[in-house]
């Protein structure tokens, strides 16, 4: 995942064309399952079940959009693999996967507040993070009417606009975004870290969904994000936007696995002091 973005258009490579029409597919399933799950959302919200504890819930939308992007996917390329949050892995036969996340922001959408987001990406080779290479990926955030994506070595965009980050230096003025996990032990180390890296920081925000947050990074809306644990379907289209926004995306330490255990997504004037400071914290 620590690969630097590659600033050769994919448009001008052979590689050009597939990641352009992919990267069409994902904003137009990504839009599809957001106006859908928008809809439900009007309608009422039902929790269906919760999973890695009681705070961490499933509604039938996440159920129902799933469906919804499978569906699409599955008529649009029909020989990929697809990995979703909330259902089985489908295997293929053309090396890319679809890592799917309905809804982004589960807590946000059962509360009524508007930070949630449909998150679709296509990925090249063994569906892992650390191995993948992330070809296109679109956040679609319906009540904030936000699209956002990218394409490997195409930049990324907001709503059309391409994002470019500018240098930012100075950890003690970087506004920084992070997220928790669900399990109570887990939440309970995160917060001693976040409480260290407040005294070195601007502010902290944690907004509840980290394909969000990683879009935030691309946008200059926060200097950086990291969480610990998430999962793909989490990160894998908001780190292409943040990586080809120009941010650092990797893991805590120079070795790639370590992504594995806690994203960074940072401005690249401060992606080295934010990892000490939180190693320094006990991350
Ligand atoms: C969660 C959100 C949240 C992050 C959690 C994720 P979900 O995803 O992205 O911001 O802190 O780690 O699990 O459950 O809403 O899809």
């Amino acid at each position: 995942m620590n690969e630097p973005a590659d600033r050769t258009p994919a448009t001008d490579t052979e590689d050009g064309p597939r990641i352009k029409e992919l990267r069409e597919l994902a904003i137009h399933i990504a839009t599809g399952a957001a106006e859908m799950a928008a809809r439900m959302r009007h309608e009422g919200v039902a929790v269906a079940a919760t999973k890695s504890s009681s705070t961490d819930v499933v509604t039938e939308a996440d159920r129902a959009t799933e469906q919804h992007i499978r569906e699409l996917i599955s008529r649009a390329r029909p020989d990929d693999a697809i990995l979703g949050e909330e259902g089985d892995s489908v295997s293929g036969t053309t090396g890319l996967t679809w890592v799917v996340d309905p809804i982004d922001g589960t807590v946000n959408y059962l509360y009524g507040i508007g930070s949630w987001a449909v998150s679709v990406a296509v990925v090249e080779g063994e569906p892992e993070p650390t191995s993948w290479r992330t070809l296109a990926g679109s956040v679609v955030a319906p009540r904030l009417s936000e699209v956002y994506s990218a394409g490997a070595g195409e930049g990324a965009t907001l709503n059309g606009r391409p994002l470019r980050l500018e240098p930012h230096s100075g950890l003690s003025d970087s506004l920084v975004a992070t997220g928790f996990g669900y399990e109570s032990a887990r939440r309970t180390a995160q917060g001693r870290v976040v409480a260290q890296l407040l005294g070195s920081v601007r502010d902290i925000r944690r907004m509840g969904s980290a394909a969000l947050d990683l879009c935030a990074v691309a946008a200059g809306r926060v200097d950086a994000y990291y969480e610990l644990g998430t999962k793909p379907w989490d990160h894998a289209a908001g780190a292409l936007v943040a990586r080809e926004a120009g941010a650092w995306v990797g893991g805590l330490k120079d070795d790639e696995r370590e992504s594995e255990r806690m994203l960074v997504a940072a401005n690249p004037g401060i992606s080295k002091q934010l990892r000490a400071a939180l190693r320094d914290a006990g991350a």
